[in-house]
């Protein structure tokens, strides 16, 4: 019998509850807190976050979910790159929901997941992540391209309500 990809992956978790000690241990770290929440956590991980990967997944959203809470010329991955000078950000995983992690097999058909940021080197192990958790990785551009890839999941969100996805969609490339 072929086994599915979800079937045969498998991780050791630990869970730490101080954001420092785990961004210690960690070779990457996601940031998966609230946009307003960032600024709090980047001040703690500051030193330890020092040349290693962040990944920003979130969505600057207000609280109407019609509009971002950031200025046009800049999105929520610049701004924790300020944050973070010395660590390599990278945009991920923020076009998808959560339960897209789950299932991130549409339709039959895989869900895009796109990557944002400056570093190459960063860029591809970001690649090889999203597409280790099943999703199709597609390196967008630098990390201004986050200001698109945020309206992007703003834009998913509003269909999402509109024609009652039950929070269950992503982005596909076809081509
Ligand atoms: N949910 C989605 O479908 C989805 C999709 C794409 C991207 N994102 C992005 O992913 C991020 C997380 O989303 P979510 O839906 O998981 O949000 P959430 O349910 O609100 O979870 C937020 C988590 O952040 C923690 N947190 C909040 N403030 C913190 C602080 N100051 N320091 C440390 N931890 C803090 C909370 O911990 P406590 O519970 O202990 O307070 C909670 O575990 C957001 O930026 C969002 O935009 C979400």
């Amino acid at each position: 019998m072929r086994k599915s990809k979800a079937t045969i992956l498998s991780a050791n978790l630990e869970a730490i509850d101080c954001s420092v000690e785990a961004s210690w241990e960690a070779d990457i770290i996601i940031v998966a807190v609230p946009f307003e929440a960032e600024k709090d956590v980047a001040r703690k991980i500051q030193e330890v976050a020092n040349q290693k990967i962040v990944i920003s997944i979130s969505n600057p959203l207000n609280s109407t979910y019609d509009g971002l809470v950031t200025a046009p010329d800049t999105s929520a991955a610049e701004e924790l790159q300020k944050l973070l000078p010395n660590a390599k950000v990278v945009k991920a995983f923020n076009t998808t929901f959560a339960a897209d992690f789950s299932s991130p097999l549409i339709d039959g058909k895989q869900v895009d997941a796109f990557i944002a940021g400056n570093d190459e080197s960063a860029l591809q192990t970001a690649a090889e992540l999203v597409s280790t958790v099943g999703f199709n990785p597609l390196v967008a551009g630098d990390l201004t391209v986050s200001r698109t890839l945020e309206n992007m999941q703003l834009l998913l969100i509003q269909l999402n309500m509109k024609y009652n996805y039950n929070w269950l969609a992503g982005w596909k490339i076809l081509h």
